[in-house]
């Protein structure tokens, strides 16, 4: 088989600059390890930036998100025992729009079925070869039966655990990387959630976060030592400890009912560089990971499919490479950018394991500052609804 952009992986990434390319005629093929059920079954964020939502509208696949999305203008800082809500659209002119990931991916793949869209699950090996050469090409065995796609260039799509930067030699990949010393224990509910507006609080007994898939579900976090086992937190412990890290307003107010999905997160920072290894690019998750705290992951994962999607068409239709030259550059100054932002708002919201008291009241006052300065505030409402690409 021949065809223009072979991409590895049918994650978010994948499957936007799939629907980007074939929209602008560009024949392209994704192929994923696992099926379409196993994707969609993976629980992930949900808060879009307005240049995410810009990108899925432009793929084709916005209907049912602004039909069911929840746009937000504003987001709560809670600590100290109070709630502070910083004015997302009155200090950065936006919004942010609550849409599940899961959502945003089962929309996606419905276009991309709907355009006639080549995609191959189950595929197994999948392999990107020759991408330092003019003719790059991926292989992978399906059903037994191995295959091979011949491609003008790769997109490694996979995530992190994928195979496409894994192809890449050591000497050529340079890694910046933090692990830290937590995690995140999630549920999901059929509950209304606690407030309108997404919460994120720093409490001495670690952070927690409210959010939403909707009016009717409610998506809730605590922080978690890294070791601990899900089957020890019953709903009631779960919520239980949620309330008491949340303001007394909040904690009465929670409607409570039993989860469906229950799981615990690591959270690290790692980014790979350059995201361009001649024929072949990295694309997301692939090339870096960021804490969910800012809610940048799937985020920043648009920002580079919206720099490497500009590339391509300038590639295929004005025949210059200077976009697609341009694309490694482009996409890591707006990651880093999320990667600082997403450490910052991890390091002010989290218990660590040398915080104490003297660091409890460091993070207090600087929640103080933030919530009191219009600078400050203004700050982060521009990063946490995206800086511009
Ligand atoms: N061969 C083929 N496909 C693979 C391989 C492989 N060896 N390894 C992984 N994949 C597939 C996975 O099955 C998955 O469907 O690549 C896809 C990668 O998808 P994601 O992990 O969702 O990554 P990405 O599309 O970059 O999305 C980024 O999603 O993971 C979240 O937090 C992340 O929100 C961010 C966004
Ligand atoms: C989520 O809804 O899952 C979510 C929202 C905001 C975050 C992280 C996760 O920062």
């Amino acid at each position: 088989m021949r065809t223009k952009v072979a991409i590895i992986g049918s994650g978010p990434s994948g499957l936007l600059l799939g629907q980007l390319l074939t929209n602008a005629g560009i024949d392209n093929v994704i192929l994923d390890r696992v099926s379409r059920e196993y994707i969609l079954g993976r629980v992930r964020a949900g808060v879009l930036e307005e240049g995410t939502v810009g990108l899925i509208d432009r793929a084709g696949a916005g209907e049912r998100m602004h039909r069911e999305g929840l746009p937000h203008d504003g987001v709560s800082l809670a600590f100290d025992g109070r709630d502070h809500r910083i004015d997302l659209l009155g200090l950065s002119g936006k919004r942010v729009m609550v849409y599940g990931q899961t959502e945003v991916t089962h929309d996606l793949m419905d276009r991309r079925r709907q355009t006639g869209g080549l995609s191959i699950h189950d595929a197994e090996h999948v392999a990107p070869h020759d991408f330092d050469s003019g003719a790059p090409y991926v292989t992978y065995t399906k059903d037994g039966v191995a295959h091979r796609i011949d491609c003008d260039f790769i997109a490694g799509c996979d995530g992190f655990h994928g195979v496409s930067r894994r192809a890449v030699p050591d000497a050529a990949l340079t890694t910046y990387e933090r692990i830290y010393p937590f995690g995140w224990l999630g549920i999901l509910a059929d509950v209304p959630p606690v407030s309108h507006e997404l919460i994120y609080a720093n409490h001495p007994r670690g952070f927690a976060l409210c959010s939403q898939r909707s009016a009717s579900r409610s998506r809730y976090y605590i922080q978690c030592p890294l070791d601990e086992n899900v089957a020890d937190w019953s709903d009631d412990r779960f919520y239980d400890e949620l309330r008491r890290r949340l303001p007394a307003e909040h904690a009465q107010a929670m409607v409570t009912g039993p989860s469906f999905e229950k799981s615990i997160a690591p959270l690290r920072s790692f980014v790979a560089e350059p995201m361009r290894f001649g024929r072949m690019f990295l694309v997301g998750d692939a090339a870096h990971i960021v804490p969910p705290t800012g809610a940048k992951g799937l985020n920043l994962a648009a920002s580079d499919v919206h720099y490497l999607f500009a590339g391509l068409e300038e590639y295929y239709g004005d025949r210059s490479a200077a976009g697609i030259d341009a694309y490694s550059e482009r996409a890591l100054k707006r990651v880093w950018r999320a990667v600082r932002f997403s450490w910052s708002m991890t390091t002010m919201l989290h218990r660590f394991p040398d915080t104490g008291e003297f660091g409890q009241k460091i993070q207090e006052a600087e929640l103080d500052y933030l919530v009191s300065s219009t600078a400050a505030s203004t700050a982060l409402a521009e990063n946490y609804v995206g800086l511009p690409y």
